[in-house]
């Protein structure tokens, strides 16, 4: 069995959307969608959306339960707010995976143990390669904005001991993530940041091709994904911001774990700039051959995609909220 809760995302809704239930996949729209005080009144709190992505994914292998934070969000207070108002008890958390190191995603980690009891943690923070601690520009913005570098004091403080997996890796007993991501299909790497491999990050642990470089683009090789191989389902894929493409994410996966069958794809899958409309379209086109039970788009995977997916595949594709809990499980 697997859960996965949004904790931040932009898309917030109310208390008016029914439960789905579809085989292999249970989406409760209603945690935290209208919060209650302990005396029965509503609560004058609400879920926060925000351009950031932060899961929470709970698994359960025989009698053992593990969870995985996936990313933080972009801000400490979105993620304080929604951790609190959604009932998760941060010291519950087994481990986090940073996706890749982008403020949307990083940003909001000193908002997880926030409200907890103060103490020493090392939880673990598994990222994909050095690379993720580097300096960002953003070039989306005219003239380029310093989108900043995650830093590792900082991390530390905040309870997270970071861990450098470039290969593919089991995660708190249960889950796995990619390692870097071949780009093996029609897909190219396609990210709106340059990285300077000087600030920030050891520039003896980045590629070659990177040392060097006062400015480098970004290819996001040190991208993850989270994957589990659900009992009885097949693979669940969480393509967190999807930079090293949806299509080469699911391919890695099954490479690694030898299972061909999808069960769900989740998570931003970056089919807006610099990507073109017609490379959403062929994405979603792609996806067709893939044939996941479930295409559940979030964050930053666009309106174009998500849009064709719907019209190719109208049972496949479901919309999920702060707050919902997608429950896969036979
Ligand atoms: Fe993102």
């Amino acid at each position: 069995m697997l859960a996965i809760q949004v904790v931040v995302d932009a898309a917030t809704f109310g208390p008016f959307l029914d439960d789905i239930d579809r085989p292999g996949l249970h989406v409760d729209r209603h945690v935290g969608a209208a919060p209650v005080t302990a005396d029965g009144h509503m609560s004058k709190k609400a879920l926060w959306g925000e351009f950031g992505l932060s899961l929470l994914a709970s698994s359960k292998m025989g009698d053992e339960t593990r969870r995985i934070l996936i990313d933080f969000g972009y801000t400490p207070e979105a993620l304080a707010n929604n951790v609190a108002l959604l009932g998760i008890d941060p010291d519950q958390i087994d481990a986090t995976v940073l996706s890749h190191g982008h403020l949307d995603h990083y940003g909001g980690f000193p908002g997880l143990f926030a409200n907890a009891p103060a103490r020493a943690r090392h939880i673990p923070f598994v990222v994909g390669g050095e690379e993720a601690f580097c300096n960002r520009i953003a070039m989306t913005a005219k003239p380029p904005l310093i989108m900043g570098a995650l830093d590792r004091t900082a991390l530390a403080q905040a309870g997270f001991a970071v861990e450098i997996r470039p290969e593919p890796s089991v995660v708190a007993g249960q889950a796995f993530t990619t390692g870097i991501i071949p780009l093996q299909t029609t897909e190219r790497a396609a990210i709106p940041t340059a990285m300077r491999p000087g600030e920030g990050c050891k520039v003896t642990d980045l590629s070659e091709a990177k040392r060097l470089a006062e400015q480098a683009a970004d290819d996001g090789e040190h991208e993850l994904a989270t994957c589990y191989n659900v009992k009885g389902l097949g693979l669940v894929v969480i393509v967190s911001c999807g930079h090293r493409g949806v299509l080469n994410s699911i391919r890695r996966a099954q490479a690694i774990s030898g299972v061909q069958k999808i069960h769900a794809v989740v998570g931003g899958f970056h089919l807006v700039k610099p990507r073109t409309e017609a490379e959403a379209k062929a994405t979603a086109a792609a996806m067709v051959e893939i044939a996941p039970d479930y295409i559940i788009p979030m964050h930053c995977t666009g309106e174009v995609f998500i849009t064709e997916a719907t019209r190719l595949m109208p049972d496949k594709v479901i919309r999920p909220f702060v707050g919902n809990r997608l429950i896969f499980a036979a």
